[in-house]
């Protein structure tokens, strides 16, 4: 039997700025009109003020270590998925534990993309099983401004910054303690170069003094990411219910990836699920990458869209490619 795993606490962060459309209308050839109906995002929280990553993880971890009523010194364990970390040496992770006055903890980055916060909750289950006392925080938080080149109209006006925060144990928190029954996650790298982030990695590493090319921020092929989305993301969530013996009908809560509102509808037109099922906050906050499904958990949770008893079925896609689908009882 697998050792069970229960979230005591969830919360996210933002930074303080916000960009709308008719901000990008200002920035680049584009329009509100466009924008909406190609994606339906319209606004974006961006982190203009010098947000880290690990400011935002702090700021979410903050509220789930509260919300689980545990201080700091309690965990055992820190991971946070990023592909944006504040540095590539030391780790968010490591920095983010020191940040929480913590020290002498395992504590590691995971690089999966947008699919980071379900990787990263995989990684805290297999941890949680090899030591059932262990306290895990699962941070994920890009800050995909960063790499986001605010001249190409085709990717800037899609992201956002972000981050969500859970608190895992072994041990639950009596009635009503949220458990997370199953993740699936996988992928398939031959497809990596449909979208990518690869300048000043060693595959294409720059010089001193050389001035950063457009490698350097996301670069992708929408059309195509956007047919993987729709496939991997509705057939991994699929199979997850499968494996249980449920139903779409059986789930509560969809809460996908908010990467475009089409990739959304598209993907619980797949699994016939009731648009009324659906979360969604990307409107305001675009894709915050790794961030999204823990953005979009903690809000439905603090909106009560999600209640006690609910099934949730999470749902992920992104770079690498990577993709994969969870199941949390509430
Ligand atoms: O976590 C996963 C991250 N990636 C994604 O979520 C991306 C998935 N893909 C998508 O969401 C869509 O492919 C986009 C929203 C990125 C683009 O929508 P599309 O319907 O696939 O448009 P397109 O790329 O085929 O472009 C159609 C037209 C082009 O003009 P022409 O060549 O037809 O004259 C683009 O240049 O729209 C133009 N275009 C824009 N126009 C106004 C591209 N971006 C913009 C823009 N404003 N921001």
């Amino acid at each position: 039997m697998n050792t069970p795993c229960f979230i005591r606490g969830l919360g996210h962060c933002v930074p303080e700025s916000v960009l709308t459309n008719a901000d990008f209308e200002r920035m680049v050839e584009t329009n509100d009109e466009w924008i909406v109906s190609r994606t339906g995002i319209r606004e974006r929280h961006v982190a203009l003020k010098g947000e880290t990553c690990v400011d935002l993880c702090f700021g979410a971890a903050d509220k789930a270590l509260a919300q689980a009523g545990m201080q700091a010194d309690e965990l055992t364990h820190v991971i946070v998925a990023t592909f944006s970390p504040d540095s590539v040496i030391p780790s968010s992770a490591c920095m983010l534990a020191h940040r929480l006055g913590i020290s002498g903890r395992m504590c590691m980055d995971v690089s999966a993309a947008c699919s980071g916060f379900l990787y990263a909750l995989e990684t805290a289950r297999a941890l949680l099983a090899l030591h059932p006392q262990a306290r895990v925080l699962v941070a994920a938080c890009d800050i995909v401004s960063s790499r986001v080149d605010y001249t190409d109209r085709g990717t800037c006006i899609l992201f956002g910054d972000g981050a969500g925060a859970v608190v895992l144990t072994a041990e639950d928190c009596g009635a009503g303690c949220p458990q997370v029954l199953d993740v699936l996650v996988s992928a398939d790298g031959a497809m990596g170069d449909l979208l990518t982030v690869k300048g000043g990695g060693s595959g294409t590493p720059y010089k001193l003094g050389e001035t950063i090319r457009s490698d350097f921020f996301v670069q992708m092929n929408g059309r195509e990411v956007y047919k993987h989305a729709v496939r991997s993301m509705s057939s991994i969530c699929a199979e997850l219910l499968q494996k249980h013996g449920l139903t779409p009908q059986d789930v509560d809560v969809f809460i996908p990836h908010q990467a475009n509102l089409r990739i959304v509808e598209a993907v619980g037109k797949r699994l016939e699920m009731p648009e009324a099922k659906v979360f969604t906050n990307l409107q305001k906050y675009g894709n915050t990458s790794a961030a999204s499904v823990p953005l979009g958990l903690s809000e439905a949770v603090a909106e009560g869209f999600v209640k006690p008893g609910h099934l949730v079925l999470l749902g992920t896609f992104g770079g690498g490619f990577t993709w994969g689908s969870g199941l949390i009882r509430f």
